[in-house]
């Protein structure tokens, strides 16, 4: 099972502290096979990659430019550069990017450039409230899934993460028989290899106990709740207990 750590706009020099006790947790057997990722903003990715360095957790970033190529894009970070500072992973599509005009085509080109960095992909696809209501769920998931992935053949190092918009930082989250119809639906939109499949969505140190029971799910993105180091382990513990 993977953990990412989704931290968002939060962090500064001094969280790094909070950061021992997971990685005492990580070098720990009560981990098993779980596998933690770390996903702070690019002011921090370098620092995470020294704490991290003697033990397990990976390291990845929350966006990156759709460039393969240096270039003159003030304020923008591309995949090459997020590879060379030692992460692996990239989250790509949060629905608080798509919010702000991020389109599948986009989407689908930093996939691109990121797979080219020998990134690790998080594609982050998910309905609306106004989506789920009016039954479009499904059409939302195969639209993003479609032009997302459109023309990208390695489906190896691609994870994708199911995060209904409606769920993030609400503390709500789908229905047992609405997760395992989504998951479904999202696996069968794949012949061969499925991708690893994540759920996110105000994943919390009480709702794990039931969400680890979804059948087909690798693991959460966890936003909020991996803030605190405590309840992150403990959503880990749980996982496995
Ligand atoms: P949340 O965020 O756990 O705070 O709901 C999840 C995410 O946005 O990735």
């Amino acid at each position: 099972m993977y953990f990412v750590a989704n931290w968002k706009m939060y962090g500064v020099k001094n969280s790094l502290n909070t950061l021992d006790k997971v990685i005492k947790f990580s070098n720990s057997k009560e981990i098993k096979k779980g596998r933690i990722i770390y996903c702070p903003p690019y002011t921090l990715l370098s620092s995470f990659y020294k704490k991290f360095q003697n033990c397990l957790i990976d390291i990845g970033a929350q966006n990156c430019h759709e460039s393969t190529e240096y270039g003159a894009h003030t304020g923008f970070v591309n995949s090459k550069m997020i590879k060379n500072i030692g992460a692996n992973y990239v989250i790509i599509g949060h629905s608080e990017n798509r919010n702000k005009g991020e389109t599948d085509k986009l989407i689908n080109q930093k996939i691109k450039s990121a797979i080219n960095a020998k990134l690790k992909v998080i594609l982050c696809i998910g309905e609306s409230l106004k989506e789920k209501r009016s039954g479009k769920t499904k059409s939302v998931l195969s639209k993003q899934i479609k032009y997302g992935l459109d023309k990208i053949k390695i489906k190896t190092n691609l994870f994708i993460a199911y995060e209904p918009v409606w769920s993030i930082g609400t503390g709500k989250i789908p229905k047992p028989s609405e997760l395992n119809q989504a998951i479904k639906f999202i696996k069968g939109k794949f012949k061969k290899k499925s991708p690893q499949i994540l759920y996110g969505g105000s994943v919390n140190t009480s709702n794990i106990k039931n969400l680890k029971n979804i059948k087909g799910l690798n693991g959460f993105l966890i936003g909020g709740a991996s803030q605190n180091a405590k309840n992150f382990i403990d959503i880990v513990k749980k996982t496995y207990n």
